[in-house]
């Protein structure tokens, strides 16, 4: 054996531990409130933070130790100081905007509480449904997803099919399948007045928790606790929106068959999935790793437990295509939506 490789791979262990206690250290900066008692505030002595986060002084103690061990503050010895930096704070210190990232550490805890019943999945078969990550699931998701799709779904990610805009602009009937808590269908509806919108998904609570942030700000949505199978079609739709979804479907074929039907004939179906690359060996980076973590741990799961095909977060552009087509969309196109995590199709039916 190398002796260097050993004491390398003994170092990568070391450091990936590290990785998981700074994201339960950062899980309570952002949930307690202090990244956003630091923001802005310079070197602050540890009775400072106690005093503007209003927490309990030895805890925060142990939380500004470790969270400076870990490099996201600095710490000034003479002074006995930490800071959060300009760069820690814009992605940390700014919930509801379009770069925070504080949700990611919420998914994080959500996903590792099912690990002992993955692990026993790994065994046995099956899987852990949907319902089974609870409210706190729906919240960690929206934590993640909401200030893009608040800030970037109808101001950009949508002008990327002009027509279906001019579309929804004049009235007409957009449909979002697996809304989850929402966003996407109070995004349409604040950007397109004139328009109908409509959000399904069969989670419950995620109808819940939709229609609590569409009441919140006086939106017109419609939500459906439904399966794409049981929606009324009407007039059908102009727009279909499935965002971070169709890697979950547990028929995946047969629900975007059931999309296609939903849709007029001329209308757009949208598909927003997490980027990864097709290739395994395009994959060796840090965001492909946490995908895959979030597959195993949750959306490959939970799509098993339904008797699915497991087809996981990293399903990539050319299987989600692959599956668009033997649904019988005759188009399926990339679109060219720059996004650090996310790519985006179009198709017709
Ligand atoms: C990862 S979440 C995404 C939620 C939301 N679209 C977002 O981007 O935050 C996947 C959602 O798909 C829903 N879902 C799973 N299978 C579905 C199906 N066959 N039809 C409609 N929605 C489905 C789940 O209930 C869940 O809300």
């Amino acid at each position: 054996m190398d002796k260097q490789l050993l004491k390398a791979a003994a170092d990568k262990i070391f450091a990936d531990m590290a990785g998981a206690m700074t994201v339960g250290l950062c899980y309570v900066g952002a949930t307690t409130g202090l990244f956003t008692a630091m923001h802005d505030k310079g070197p602050m002595a540890l009775q400072a933070v106690v005093d503007a986060s209003g927490l309990q002084p030895r805890y925060v103690e142990e939380w500004l130790k470790g969270m400076a061990c870990a490099g996201y503050l600095t710490y000034d010895p003479a002074a006995q100081t930490f800071s959060l930096p300009e760069e820690q704070a814009y992605l940390l210190a700014s919930d509801g905007t379009d770069h925070y990232m504080g949700g990611l550490f919420s998914m994080a805890t959500v996903l590792l509480k099912a690990a002992p019943r993955v692990a026993e999945a790994f065994r046995h078969g099956g899987g852990v449904p949907f319902s089974d990550f609870g409210p706190e699931g729906v919240v960690a998701l929206d934590l993640v997803n909401r200030g893009q799709y608040e800030q970037r779904f109808a101001s950009y990610w949508l002008r990327a099919l002009p027509e279906v805009v001019g579309r929804l602009e004049a009235g007409g009937r957009a449909l979002d399948v697996g809304c989850g808590a929402g966003r996407v269908c109070v995004a349409l509806a604040q950007a397109f007045p004139q328009a109908q919108i409509f959000g399904l998904d069969p989670d419950g609570e995620s109808i819940a928790q939709a229609q609590a942030a569409a009441q919140a700000v006086g939106a017109q949505v419609q939500f459906l606790a439904q399966t794409t199978g049981e929606v009324a079609r009407g007039d059908g739709f102009d727009l279909i929106t499935v965002c971070d979804c169709v890697h979950d479907f547990a028929a995946p074929v047969q629900t975007l068959q059931e999309i296609r039907r939903l849709l007029k004939p001329d209308g757009v179906l949208f598909i927003v999935e997490p980027k990864v690359a097709d290739r395994l060996e395009d994959n060796r980076n840090p965001m492909a790793t946490m995908f895959y973590g979030f597959s195993v741990f949750h959306c490959m799961t939970q799509s098993l437990a339904n008797g699915g095909p497991g087809l996981g977060t990293c399903l990539g552009p050319a299987r989600t295509g692959d599956l668009v087509r033997e649904a019988g969309f005759s188009g399926f196109e990339h679109l060219d939506i720059k996004s650090q995590s996310f790519v985006f199709h179009a198709a017709r039916p």
